[in-house]
């Protein structure tokens, strides 16, 4: 087989649902909405408003809101055509290697890897500012050294509970304690009840006269802005990715993913609306805005409730995402293109602990080291390569003749909507900074040189 015919060879969709049939398929559609409210909703809303309020759009990061809620919304939809048609684990990973060959599919997985490990260690950050105000408010000082990336001109060295956080989530995941759908659906409700807790008690201290001037950088940063809020949406692909235990998925994965997107935005542009609204722009750079604003109109009780939740609620999602990220090394290692050492499952907890230790140290290293801006920044450019290719990749699906989906989810005005959704991708993916850019074409990089050295000899398919 010459070179070419091996990036371009394809899984047959046969073959993945013959191997997907072990799973029980037992999750609604409700419990996909859970599913996704509890990846999505982490530091993009309990962080990034304040931060990005302050430095970039000013009030107007409702707007920011609003823009990158629409691109995410075409790309969702492309990812409901596409999970209802193939549905199988794996998500992007899976969907191009059955419609793009094995090239991009393995680019499009080591795209998700990228997603799903920074957006913990990004999350992991977020959590220990969190957990060191909570614990602050109770009179215990914790040396500045160990709170922030490394950074001596600030002072900050090592951000040690964002990794004690990681290594926990670890130790959970490697005993086998799977987030089990009750409780998940559980801490949902939590992070949802002291969202609209927020919101509920904020609006009473809005004073509109913080909404002027309400785009103080311009039409320019509130684009910025929508780039790097852009963050906050991510984990809706999570659903599609659970789509191999899925009950009737032609119908409950199109409610799942779009019904998570529905939730998170309207919730997202209510904080965004009411925190801007509580505190002037400017003081917003802080590490928990949410609660800082309870705290500057002296609702302190409120503010110690929230970060409590926020804590239970950013850690569901650094638990899921782990998850995520430590099954798709694994099924990447099942397929034989990453060591088969990745893909072993421990006799005694039935966990792939070989990726979920890799996994772990990843992003420890990088919740410890690095900051929260570079973090979001990179995690966004890996999401949206996945995201533009699922969008023209709907075109090539459709044309599958072999893959039959006549009473699945469609995407409305086919092409157009596809190719304006490939569009929006790319524009977004323009609006981030230069050293992003340069960071993940050396993670790409090293993606094609691991496929080249080795993917493309140990492949399965090479067994055809
Ligand atoms: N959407 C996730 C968050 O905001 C990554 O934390």
């Amino acid at each position: 087989m010459g070179l070419m015919a091996k990036v371009l060879r394809k899984e047959s969709l046969e073959r993945y649902l013959q191997q997907d049939q072990r799973l029980a398929k037992t999750l609604t559609a409700k419990d996909l909405i859970a599913l996704g409210v509890g990846a999505v909703i982490g530091t993009g809303i309990f962080i990034l408003p304040g931060t990005i309020a302050a430095l970039h759009s000013g009030p107007a990061i409702t707007i920011s809101f609003m823009i990158a809620a629409v691109v995410c919304a075409i790309a969702a939809m492309c990812y409901a055509e596409f999970s209802s048609a193939l549905p199988v684990a794996g998500s992007a990973y899976s969907y191009g290697n059955i419609i793009f060959g094995e090239l991009v599919g393995w680019l499009l997985g080591w795209a998700l890897f990228l997603e799903y490990m920074l957006s913990v260690a990004a999350v992991s950050t977020g959590w220990a500012a969190y957990f060191v105000s909570f614990i602050e408010g109770f009179g215990i000082q914790i040396p500045r050294a160990m709170t922030g990336p490394f950074d001596p001109a600030h002072g900050t060295y090592v951000n040690l509970f964002a990794m004690l956080i990681v290594g926990l989530i670890a130790l959970l995941l490697m005993r086998g304690t799977r987030s089990s759908t009750r409780i998940n659906n559980m801490m949902v409700l939590i992070k949802l009840g002291v969202v609209l807790l927020f919101i509920g008690v904020g609006i009473f201290y809005v004073k509109p006269a913080n909404w002027h001037p309400f785009m103080p950088f311009g039409v320019s940063g509130v684009f910025k802005g929508a780039s790097l809020v852009f963050f906050a949406y991510l984990g809706f692909d999570c659903v599609s990715a659970s789509a191999a235990e899925v009950k009737d998925p032609q119908k409950n994965l199109p409610i799942g993913i779009i019904g998570t997107l529905i939730i998170c935005t309207v919730l997202y542009i209510l904080v965004a609306f009411v925190l801007t609204g509580m505190v002037p722009y400017r003081k917003l750079d802080v590490a928990n805005p949410v609660t800082f604003a309870l705290q500057v109109v002296h609702q302190n009780w409120f503010a110690g409730l929230i970060s409590f939740g926020a804590l239970a609620g950013m850690f569901t999602m650094m638990l899921t995402m782990t998850y995520s990220s430590s099954r798709l090394i694994y099924s990447i290692g099942r397929d034989g293109l990453l060591p088969k050492a990745f893909g072993k499952v421990t006799a005694k907890h039935q966990t792939p602990t070989n990726s979920i230790k890799i996994v772990t140290m990843i992003i420890m290293l990088l919740g410890g080291f690095v900051s929260l801006d570079q973090l979001t920044n990179l995690v966004n450019i890996g999401t949206l390569v996945a995201f533009f290719w699922m969008s023209i990749g709907v075109i090539p699906l459709r044309k599958r003749k072999d893959i039959p989906n006549k009473n699945g989810f469609k995407v409305p005005f086919y092409p157009v909507l596809p190719l304006i959704s490939g569009a929006l991708c790319l524009l977004m993916m323009f609006e981030l900074p230069r050293v992003t850019w340069i960071a993940a074409t050396i993670w790409f990089v090293i993606g094609l040189v691991v496929y080249f050295t080795y993917g493309i000899f140990n492949s399965r398919l090479n067994n055809n």
